[in-house]
C-alpha cells in the first residue's frame, strides 16, 4: 500500500478550491483546531485525490514542528474528531459539507458521459440495445456496496459510465420493447431543469412558474379531448391517473366514502374488457372494491369492447344489486393497440344514467343495511355513471386530423387519463389525468386540508395551491417537459409524430422496395389499427432464406425511418 503525506498547507497545483482555501484562512482566524485542520484535509484529500490502495499520513506543519506527527498519533486524532462527545472536537457546523464548485465540475463531466454513452451512442443504430450480464455478474461488475467512506470524482465518474452502458438504450432506434421508447432534446432539456430546480408542485409559493405551466398545459390537453372549462392533475403514471379516476366516480357517487370508508358503500362494479390495462384490476384492489367486481366486457375481432354486451352486463348487475360506477374504455390498448368504440359505449352510459334519483334513491339506500340489499337483490336505482377513457399510450391521436376519428366521442367521458410520456416521446414520467369537472371534486375527494402548507389567508389566490388535489404530498412538476417540447415543435410538430407513428412508415418501405426492385408485398391497416405488411406465401419456391430476405429487408429499407 502506497503512503500519501498530506500537509495542512493545502498542495499547490493540484485543483484546491479557491474558496476553500479562503475559508481555511477565516477558520485559522477563529482559531481551527489541529484536530478539524485534519479532518478538513482528509475529508478533501479522500474525496477529491484518493486512489484505490493508497493510505493518508496527515500532518499539519504545526503538529511536525510539535514532533507529534507520528502516524499513530495522526490516526488517534482522525477517530477523535469522529467519535468525541467534546463540542470542541465535533465537526465545524459552518461547513457546508458540500462543495458547489467540485460538484459542478463533476456534473460537467458527467455529462459529457450522459451525452456521449446515453445521447450518442444510445441512439446509433450501430450500437448495441443492451449489454446483456447475468445478474450475478453485474452486481459484481458494478460493485453495489455503499461504504462508510465516499469516494473519488474519478471513480464516480467511472460509475456514471457503467450504469449508461449496462442499462438498456430506450432511445435506441431498435428498442420495440415497450410503449415508450425515443429521445426529445428538449422534453430532456425540461427533465434535467426539473431536476435541477427540484421542487415540489403543491403551492403556489414553492412552485410559482410550474403552477402555471400545469394550468395551461391541462387546459390545452382537455382542448384537445373537446372541454372548454374542466380540472385536471399530472400524476406519477397513467396507472395512478385511472386510480385516482375510479376513487373520484366512487366519491362522485358516495362522498362519505371519505370519511367513513367502505362502510358507506354498497357492492361497486366496474366494466371494462379483457384487453384493458392491469391498472384497472390494480386500482380495483387497492380502492378496496375488490377485483371480483370488475366486470369483463366481451371484445370484437378487433379487441374492442362490444357495447351490447356491455349493456347486457350492466342490467345484470343491476339486478343483482350492485351499484355500477364506471366504465372503463381504452384507445390504444396496451397489447393490440385497439381503440374502444367511445360513441356508442357513452349511449350506454347514458341510458344507464338517471340522474334525477342520486338524492331520493341514494338517501333510501343509505338507511338500508347494505347486506340485507344484497339478499333481497333489491333493484334499487340506476346511478350516475362514469366513463372513464383510458388513453394513455393512444391519447396522442388527438392531435392528428388524420386519426382523431379513433377516439370519437371522447368529450362525452368524465375523464381521461393521458399519457404524453408515451406517444409523443416527453419521457418518463408525464401523465395527465384531465377530468370534466367543474365542481372541485378532485380538491373535496383529495383534501386533506394541512396547515403547514395550505393557509388560507396567503397573500395570492390560495387557488393556486393544486397540491392538495392530489393523494401525494410531494409532486413533481412533470408539465414541463412537455410544455417546453410543446413550444419547440408546437401542435403542428407533434401531430407529425402521431401521423408518423402510425402511417407513414409503411408506404416509405413499400415505395424505396419498388424502386430497388429486391422484392414486393402489400400493407393495409387492420381495422382501426396501423398499417402491416400483409405476406403470401404461396408459391413452392419459397425458402427458410427467402423469410430471413424478407425480413432483412423490411429491416434495412426502413432502417432510417
Ligand atoms: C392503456 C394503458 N393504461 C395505463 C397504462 C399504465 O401507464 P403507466 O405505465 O404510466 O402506469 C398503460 C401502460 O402501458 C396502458 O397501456
Amino acid at each position: 500500500m502506497e503512503k500519501v503525506e498530506l500537509r495542512c498547507d493545502w498542495p499547490t497545483g493540484c485543483g484546491a478550491p479557491r474558496r476553500k482555501r479562503r475559508r481555511r484562512g477565516k477558520r485559522k482566524r477563529r482559531g481551527m483546531t489541529e484536530q478539524r485542520q485534519l479532518l478538513t484535509l482528509l475529508l478533501w484529500w479522500r474525496k477529491n485525490v484518493e486512489q484505490e490502495g493508497e493510505e493518508a499520513i496527515v500532518a499539519t506543519s504545526r503538529a511536525k514542528q510539535r514532533g507529534r506527527d507520528s502516524p499513530t498519533w495522526k490516526v488517534w486524532k482522525w477517530q477523535t474528531c469522529f467519535h468525541s462527545h467534546d463540542p470542541a472536537e465535533l465537526p465545524d457546523m459552518n461547513d457546508p459539507l458540500i462543495d458547489h464548485s467540485e460538484g459542478q465540475l463533476f456534473l460537467n463531466e458527467a455529462f459529457k458521459i450522459i451525452i456521449e454513452e446515453v445521447l450518442c451512442k444510445g441512439t446509433d443504430v450501430k450500437q448495441k440495445v443492451c449489454e446483456w450480464k447475468e445478474p450475478e455478474d453485474l452486481a459484481l461488475l458494478l460493485d453495489l456496496e455503499l461504504r462508510a467512506a465516499g469516494e473519488p470524482q474519478q471513480r464516480l465518474l467511472q460509475r456514471v459510465k457503467d450504469v449508461a452502458k449496462y442499462s438498456i438504450k430506450t432511445s435506441h432506434p431498435r428498442f420495440f420493447n415497450q410503449l415508450f421508447a425515443g429521445v426529445d432534446y428538449h422534453a430532456l432539456a425540461g427533465r434535467f431543469l426539473s431536476e435541477a430546480l427540484n421542487t415540489n408542485l403543491y403551492t403556489y409559493e414553492v412552485a410559482p412558474v410550474f403552477v402555471l405551466l400545469e394550468t395551461e398545459v391541462l387546459r390545452s390537453l382537455r382542448q384537445l379531448v373537446g372541454w372548454t372549462e374542466g380540472d385536471g392533475i399530472f400524476c406519477p403514471g397513467g396507472s395512478t391517473s385511472n386510480m385516482f379516476a375510479m376513487n373520484l366516480a366512487r366519491y362522485r357517487l358516495f362522498p362519505e366514502v371519505k370519511s367513513q370508508g367502505l362502510w358507506a358503500v354498497p357492492r361497486l362494479t366496474i366494466f371494462t374488457s379483457a384487453e384493458s390495462h392491469y391498472s384497472v384490476k390494480k386500482g380495483a384492489a387497492y380502492l378496496g372494491i375488490g377485483t371480483d367486481n370488475i366486470i369483463v366486457v366481451k371484445v370484437d375481432e378487433g379487441g374492442r369492447i362490444i357495447p351490447e354486451d356491455l349493456e347486457e352486463k350492466i342490467e345484470l348487475t343491476q339486478s343483482q344489486g350492485a351499484v355500477p360506477l364506471l366504465v372503463s374504455c381504452t384507445s390504444g390498448t396496451t397489447v393490440r393497440g385497439a381503440f374502444d368504440p367511445l360513441d356508442r359505449i357513452a349511449d350506454v352510459c347514458e341510458k344507464h344514467t338517471t340522474s334525477g334519483c342520486i338524492g331520493p334513491e341514494r338517501d333510501r339506500f343509505k338507511s338500508v343495511d347494505k347486506l340485507l340489499l344484497s339478499l333481497l337483490k333489491v333493484n334499487y336505482m340506476l346511478h350516475v355513471f362514469c366513463c372513464v377513457f383510458q388513453a394513455a399510450w393512444g391519447g396522442s391521436v388527438l392531435f392528428s386530423e388524420q386519426h382523431r376519428h379513433l377516439m370519437k366521442g371522447v368529450a362525452r367521458a368524465n375523464s381521461v387519463a393521458w399519457n404524453p410520456h408515451k406517444l409523443l416521446m416527453a419521457g418518463l414520467q408525464c401523465s395527465a389525468l384531465l377530468l370534466q369537472d367543474t365542481t372541485n371534486l378532485l380538491k373535496k375527494c383529495h383534501s386533506a386540508n394541512a396547515t403547514y402548507l395550505f393557509q388560507q389567508d396567503k397573500c395570492y389566490d390560495v387557488n393556486l395551491d393544486v397540491g392538495d388535489k392530489t393523494v401525494q404530498c410531494g409532486r413533481k412538476d412533470d408539465c414541463l417537459k412537455l410544455w417546453l417540447m410543446w413550444k419547440a415543435v408546437g401542435s403542428i410538430g407533434l401531430a407529425e409524430r402521431v401521423d408518423k407513428a402510425f402511417n407513414l412508415v409503411a408506404p416509405v418501405i413499400k415505395e424505396r422496395m419498388i424502386k430497388q426492385g429486391t422484392m414486393m408485398v402489400g400493407y393495409q391497416p387492420l381495422g382501426d389499427k396501423v398499417n402491416f405488411f400483409r405476406m403470401i406465401v404461396l408459391s413452392t419456391l419459397v425458402s427458410k432464406e427467402d423469410m430471413d430476405f424478407f425480413l432483412d429487408e423490411i429491416e434495412r429499407l426502413g432502417n432510417d425511418l
